[in-house]
């Protein structure tokens, strides 16, 4: 069979997560060049990841580091359109919807490389959130579309994407199974002085979420008055917020929120496997809680993941206060937690549809 050479691009922290499983199948038989863009440049927040999910080492970093939504893309555009030029490559996989994917999607498009997307379809309906216009963009741009869900390719579907739509599972899933299964979390949990289904995982980095200091605010209320520890790894963004708002001090003080740095993805995945509930604004971290069958709290409006919510695992609330606390009164264990993100072997499957669509098999 010829190998292909591909070029994947990532650059922010869930992208490292998904690349992990989708890297190891597509190098058995392919040739990958691995681009970090930059845009997450700290160590917690990228080198651990690489680490500890034996992510290749990029072969290019681009280091474009923080900016405003134009700047960082736009930066990012000339520096792809330049390393695709060069490589030529058969493919360009792109993952998820932040920035990084749309200037690796739009700088591929515009020289006519095949784009590849992984987790492609996923609708919130709300364009005021940045992610959901890289959505639906790259989407449009793609020939090959990765749908982890059902729902994803009938989103796809009622906006006239038809082809090269394949659905894959979930590869969040694979690098779950891959990584956290036998893992001992008796270390981490005294680490962080709680015992496993007594205490509460919270994240919060959403634009909408951690720029706003009243909904910041009323989120921060809600953990406060919850009847078991929080451990709330904060992410930058959010940090460099609750440090201008003068919400900081608040947290720190507090005996019952366990303040920490961003964790590893071991961590998070032990964490959050042993915790009561997840209360979250992160997109990743819902399915992953339903992975793991621990009941989520989503502090936004909408989600991606509606099957989460449809099968009783999820609610959305919303960031004020006396509805994040009426939804943790109200949480339940459905019995039943069926596979709706594939059985854990997306990365495998994403790889024969590539090699089906360029004639190799
Ligand atoms: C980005 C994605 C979001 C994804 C998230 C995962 C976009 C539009 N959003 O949001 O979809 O869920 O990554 O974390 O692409 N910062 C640091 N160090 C870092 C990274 C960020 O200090 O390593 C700080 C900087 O102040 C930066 C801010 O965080 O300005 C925001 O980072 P950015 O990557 O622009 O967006 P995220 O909020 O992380």
């Amino acid at each position: 069979m010829r190998s292909l050479t591909v070029v994947s691009v990532v650059g922010a922290r869930p992208q490292f997560i998904k690349a992990a499983s989708v890297s190891r199948a597509i190098r058995q038989s392919h040739d990958e060049i691995l681009v970090h863009s930059g845009q997450h440049y700290d160590y917690e927040m990228s080198d651990v990841f690489f680490e500890q999910l034996g992510i290749p080492k990029p072969d290019f970093n681009l280091a474009v580091g923080s900016g405003t939504h134009a700047r960082q893309t736009g930066e990012m555009m000339p520096m792809l359109e330049g390393l695709f030029m060069e490589k030529m490559p058969d493919l360009v996989i792109v993952y998820g919807d932040t920035n990084t994917t749309l200037a690796a999607a739009l700088a591929a498009a515009k020289i006519s490389v095949p784009i590849a997307h992984v987790e492609a379809g996923l609708r919130s309906y709300n364009r005021t959130m940045p992610e959901e216009i890289n959505r639906v963009l790259v989407d449009h741009l793609s020939e090959l579309l990765l749908c982890p869900t059902r729902a994803s390719l009938s989103n796809l579907e009622a906006e006239g994407i038809t082809n090269g739509v394949n659905l894959v599972g979930d590869v969040m899933l694979d690098t779950a199974r891959f990584f956290a299964e036998g893992v001992d979390s008796g270390p981490t949990l005294e680490r962080y002085g709680v015992e496993a289904g007594a205490y509460y995982i919270a994240t919060v980095h959403r634009a909408g979420n951690s720029d706003n200091p009243a909904r910041l605010g009323s989120i921060i209320e809600a953990l406060l008055s919850l009847d078991a520890p929080v451990l709330w790894p904060v992410h930058p963004r959010t940090r460099a917020n609750l440090e201008s708002f003068g919400l900081l001090d608040r947290l720190e003080t507090s005996s019952r929120i366990i303040v920490s740095p961003p964790l590893s993805y071991i961590d998070t995945v032990t964490m959050l496997s042993e915790a009561t509930a997840l209360i979250t604004d992160s997109g990743g971290m819902q399915k992953e809680a339903y992975f793991f069958g621990v009941p989520c709290v989503t502090l936004r409006e909408e989600t991606e993941w509606m099957e989460t919510v449809e099968l009783g695992w999820n609610q959305l609330v919303g960031s004020e206060t006396a509805r994040i606390l009426a939804a943790i009164e109200a949480i339940k264990r459905p019995s039943d937690r069926p596979d709706v993100y594939g059985d854990g072997h997306a990365a495998e499957v994403i790889v024969q549809v590539i090699e089906r669509h360029f004639g190799l098999v």
